[in-house]
């Protein structure tokens, strides 16, 4: 959008996709407003040159129904209290009271919309439904660069029908996970962690290309170490896996990756607060326990490698960090990480989070707003909220 002036922005009415995807507590207050922050160069800018900005925004996954817990209102106070300035909320997204409210909006004011994920038409990319909210603009931006891997009405097809713009997160977004993960500084150092290894398949590939050393930890590393043939107890193991697991550490022989799991665990009954807990050898889970962080020898073994690294992405925590009993891995990695001197990229809610609990948030490089996004991204496909863009 920097290529909009003033003159072409004065009074016009600009739809802007953002990802306020935030995180609610059970009072309804948002608990990580990094989204709404990572937003506001882009809604300040069109707010200074005149524009009536009008914002619009899925939040949770409410699968097409009003669900009153998922209504952007404290979206809408949070934002108020960022921008210092009234923001107007509808509980619509289209039709005759939004119509009303965009016509009594004033240059330099902002109009929330409604979830927009209130509408099944937005998860189904309706056309009509986005020419519907096309109707309510002149212009079209997308700043929702964490929602930019989902084709919806607002994210994706909405662009088909006004001039359509990228926003100043969606552009820095794509241009430091591009550069600096396709240039990287060597050696470059990727951390993946979270539950799953069927969710991170495609990016462990595509990383294992790109980088010098992969550490993994989290839920994930059970079924590595299955794989290696040793037993996890009752960790998270997914057996599917098991066979691509080995693959993968095949793989990283081949290309001479450095690929690391780690070295001890702390294993406890379950994973809740105030169970008795202890560190055993990754190799040495008992039968009737599960692991839920990594222990001090990874967190030293991980940390020697997070310091001789030029360039750091990370990507899901490597516990479960949530629990206090369970979260000084995560944390003590994230400190390591902010005190590398590297070029660091972190990306995904838990991991922000972690970054957040760790208090490091300010010396990372770039805390991307987007987790599925920036893995697809990472991975190599194409986002259709950046491919409608391009295709304008
Ligand atoms: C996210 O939080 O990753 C984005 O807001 C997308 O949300 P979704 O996974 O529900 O589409």
């Amino acid at each position: 959008i920097k290529d909009l002036s003033k003159e072409e922005l004065q009074g016009k009415r600009v739809l802007v996709r953002v990802d306020f995807n935030v995180p609610l507590n059970e009072k309804g207050e948002v608990t990580d407003n990094t989204r709404i922050v990572s937003s506001l160069p882009t809604i300040k800018y069109l707010l200074e040159n005149g524009a009536k900005v009008i914002l619009v925004s899925h939040l949770g996954r409410p699968k097409g129904k009003v669900k009153e817990e998922l209504r952007m209102d404290p979206v809408a106070r949070e934002l108020e209290k960022l921008l210092g300035k009234k923001v107007h909320k509808v509980n619509q997204c289209i039709g005759e009271e939004v119509e009303k409210a965009v016509t009594e909006l004033k240059e330099g004011e902002v109009l929330l919309l409604e979830n927009v994920r209130f509408y099944p038409e937005e998860e189904a990319g309706d056309e009509e439904f986005a020419r519907q909210l096309a109707k309510l603009a002149d212009i079209y931006v997308n700043d929702a660069f964490g929602t930019a891997h989902r084709a919806h009405a607002s994210t994706a097809v909405v662009a088909k029908f006004l001039p359509a713009y990228a926003g100043f997160l969606m552009e820095k977004e794509l241009q430091v996970l591009g550069e600096k993960l396709n240039n990287p500084d060597r050696p470059f150092l990727a951390i993946l962690g979270g539950a799953k290894v069927s969710s991170k398949i495609g990016v462990i590939r595509k990383l294992l290309e790109k980088v010098d050393i992969l550490l993994i930890g989290g839920g994930m590393s059970y079924t590595f170490i299955k794989a290696m043939g040793y037993e996890v107890g009752t960790s998270l193991l997914e057996e599917s896996m098991i066979e691509e697991a080995r693959k993968i550490m095949d793989k990283a022989k081949e290309l001479k990756v450095t690929f690391e799991l780690p070295e001890d665990f702390v294993v406890a009954p379950e994973g809740k607060e105030g169970v008795p807990t202890q560190v055993v050898k990754w190799n040495q889970i008992p039968p009737d326990m599960g692991g839920f962080d990594i222990g001090p020898e990874t967190v030293e073994k991980f940390g020697r490698f997070i310091a001789g690294a030029k360039t750091i992405f990370w990507n899901g925590p490597l516990g479960l960090f949530e629990v206090d009993a369970f979260a000084k891995g995560t944390i003590e990695i994230a400190k390591k990480v902010a005190a590398s001197g590297a070029v660091t990229i972190v990306g995904g809610g838990d991991t922000i989070a972690a970054i957040k609990k760790a208090g490091v948030e300010d010396k990372i490089t770039h805390i991307s707003t987007g987790g599925g996004a920036s893995l697809e991204f990472v991975e190599g496909k194409k986002l259709p909220g950046v491919e409608a863009l391009l295709d304008k």
